[in-house]
């Protein structure tokens, strides 16, 4: 309620980027003490048990924050007192990235939506690998991986760029997300590909078999983000990559470059170039939630996506066949009551 009726009208007289900079400075302070007890009673306190399986570790309830907002693991401890059941931290790369120029985030409020063309910005894998030892999460943390922004070259240096990233993340974090689907990042659509997948995919899987025996470490899965804009193509390719054991799970959806006719924004805003995210992108994403979750029956769990900001998508969702599902700009409207209203 403070948060529709306060802070949200207050945030959004910001420009969005600064908006969002200055809401992580808040978690920040917000996530430890003497405030983050206080944090833990209103909200992680209140979000309802729903204990939940998979790949061998436990959720707490099915709902998680998608990649992007905290980036550099900077406000983990806070996020897990709003309640989440787990969270993606990243977009990382194995060196920083700079990102795309500002101004890149633009809301569409008409439309509950945003648009964002951030490019990547991160610190580089090493500090978030030092950020993230010092923390003790008690979610499962998973670490969105991207490729370092200027490298051009072959297959196996862009694959080998992801792999020293899996590598200097691995003891801190509980699995990994392989992003090749960002909208305003053109350089990772090169992976769309049956060989480049299967070079990417197989490398990383038999670095963290390797990483897991020499650290004890128990099992991390590899997940794919997919891009919701992907051909026929792309998509049985990455089906045949989840029949052949190439990955553990799939993330559905990244932004979207479409611009669906029902918009209500200004096209001054809609004609802005980035990836659409928010209600607009919900049909989209449950689309290719239950495309996926019908081709491959169950054989890799499925995150949906994509547009959830209200119980009835979050059900939807789910019986499209998603087993856990994420929330990232329904966060930024409805604010973290709309995690407790998921959960239950
Ligand atoms: C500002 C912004 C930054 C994002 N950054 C990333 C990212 O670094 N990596 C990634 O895989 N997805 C990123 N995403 C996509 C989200 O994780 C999510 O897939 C998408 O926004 C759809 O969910 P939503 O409609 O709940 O926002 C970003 C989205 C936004 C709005």
């Amino acid at each position: 309620m403070l948060y529709r009726s306060l802070i949200r009208p207050l945030l959004f007289r910001m420009d969005p980027e600064r908006a969002h900079h200055l809401a992580l400075t808040a978690l920040r302070w917000a996530g430890r003490p003497p405030l983050g007890p206080l944090l833990s009673l209103l909200f992680e306190k209140r979000v309802p048990a729903d204990p939940v399986e998979l790949w061998g570790m436990t959720f707490r309830n099915r709902v998680g924050l998608a990649a992007g907002f905290d980036k550099e693991a900077r406000v983990v401890p806070a996020l897990e007192r709003l309640g989440f059941g787990f969270l993606e931290v990243g977009a990382i790369s194995s060196e920083a990235r700079p990102g795309n120029p500002r101004p890149r985030i633009f809301r569409l409020p008409e439309d509950r939506g945003l648009i964002n063309r951030m490019g990547l910005p991160n610190a580089g894998a090493e500090e978030t690998a030092r950020r993230l030892a010092d923390l003790r999460p008690r979610v499962p943390v998973f670490a969105n991986i991207v490729k370092t922004a200027d490298l051009e070259g072959s297959l196996d240096e862009m694959a080998e760029d992801y792999e020293k990233t899996l590598r200097v993340l691995f003891p801190h974090v509980s699995g990994f997300t392989v992003n090749i689907s960002c909208p305003a990042s053109p350089e990772l659509r090169d992976f769309g590909g049956e060989e480049a997948m299967a070079r990417l995919l197989g490398g990383l899987g038999a670095l963290r078999d390797r990483l897991a025996r020499e650290q004890s470490a128990r099992f991390k899965p590899l997940i794919l983000k997919v891009s919701p804009d992907v051909d026929e193509r792309e998509r049985a390719v990455i089906v045949e990559a989840a029949q052949s054991g190439l990955l553990d799970g799939l993330v559905l959806t990244n932004t979207t470059t479409r611009r669906p006719d029902a918009l209500k924004a200004s096209a001054a805003v809609t004609g802005e170039r980035g990836g659409l995210s928010g209600a607009p992108l919900f049909p989209i994403a449950l689309e290719q939630v239950r495309w996926f979750a019908e081709k491959l029956e169950g054989r890799v769990p499925i995150i949906g996506v994509g547009g959830i900001d209200s119980p009835e998508k979050a059900h939807r969702m789910r019986e499209a066949g998603a087993d856990l599902i994420e929330i990232f700009t329904g966060f930024i409207y409805e604010g973290p009551s709309l995690i407790r209203t998921l959960a239950r």
